[in-house]
C-alpha cells in the first residue's frame, strides 16, 4: 500500500484475521459499532473490491455491501458480467461510524486516524489473498491503495500497477453514485459498470 501499517501485519486464515478484527481496539469506532464488518468472499479470489466503510444495514448484518450501496454494486456486477460470489469483498474501514439523530443512525466518514488504525486489516486480507487484480470503489479506497495525491476524477478506470503481480483501479463509490445530481447519476453508473467489465476481461 501506498502507506504502510506501522505494526506488523498479521499473517492468519481469513477466519482467523476475522476474529481477530472482531476484538480490535486500535480506534474508538468498535464502541458504538453493532458488528466488526469484515471482508467477504474466497480466500483464493483473484480479485478484491474495496470500499469505504460499512453502513447501518452492513452494520447490523456483519456484512459488507449489504444494503443501498451493495444493492447498487449487485446490478452494476449483474450488468458487467461478473458474479459476487467469486471476488472478495471488504471495506478500507471495517466499522460503521455515525452520529445519532433521533431513531436515525447518520453516516458519518471515519476521519485519518480510525482510517490509519485499521489499514492493517485490509493490509493482512491483502496479504493472504494476494489479488491479481484490485478495485478500489470510491476516493477513501483509492487513496488508500495510490496515496493521497489520487485523484478519482482524473484516474479513475485506469489500471495502475502496483507491484509485479498486482493491478489496481479505482471507480465510483455506490454510493457517491447514490448521492450523485440526477444529470449525472447515470453516467456515473455507467462509468461504473464500464470499469467493472474491464475487471471481467482481466478475469477472463
Ligand atoms: N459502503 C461501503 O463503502 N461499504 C459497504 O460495505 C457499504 C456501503
Amino acid at each position: 500500500f501506498a502507506k504502510p501499517t506501522k505494526a506488523p501485519v498479521p499473517r492468519a486464515s481469513l477466519r482467523a484475521l476475522r476474529a481477530h478484527a472482531a476484538q480490535c481496539r486500535a480506534c474508538p469506532l468498535w464502541r458504538e459499532a453493532t458488528a466488526t464488518v469484515f471482508g467477504e468472499g474466497p480466500a483464493r479470489a483473484r480479485a478484491m473490491l474495496i470500499g469505504e466503510q460499512p453502513g447501518d444495514e452492513e452494520d447490523r448484518s456483519g456484512r459488507p455491501f449489504v444494503g443501498p450501496a451493495g444493492r447498487l454494486l449487485d446490478r452494476a456486477l449483474a450488468d458487467a458480467g461478473l458474479d459476487r460470489k467469486t471476488l472478495y469483498l471488504t471495506n478500507a474501514v471495517k466499522h460503521f461510524k455515525f452520529q445519532r439523530r433521533g431513531k436515525r443512525r447518520m453516516h458519518d466518514r471515519a476521519n485519518a486516524h480510525e482510517q490509519e488504525a485499521c489499514r492493517i486489516w485490509l493490509a493482512a486480507e491483502w496479504l493472504r489473498l494476494k489479488p491479481r487484480w484490485a478495485l478500489a470503489l470510491g476516493a477513501m479506497a483509492a487513496q488508500t491503495l495510490f496515496g493521497a495525491a489520487f485523484r478519482l476524477s482524473r484516474e479513475r478506470g485506469c489500471w495502475i500497477a502496483l507491484d509485479a503481480r498486482t493491478r489496481a483501479m479505482a471507480s465510483w463509490h455506490p454510493s457517491a453514485i447514490l448521492r450523485s445530481p440526477s444529470s449525472v447519476r447515470e453516467q456515473r453508473y455507467c462509468e461504473l459498470v464500464v470499469d467493472l467489465r474491464r475487471l471481467a476481461q482481466a478475469l477472463d
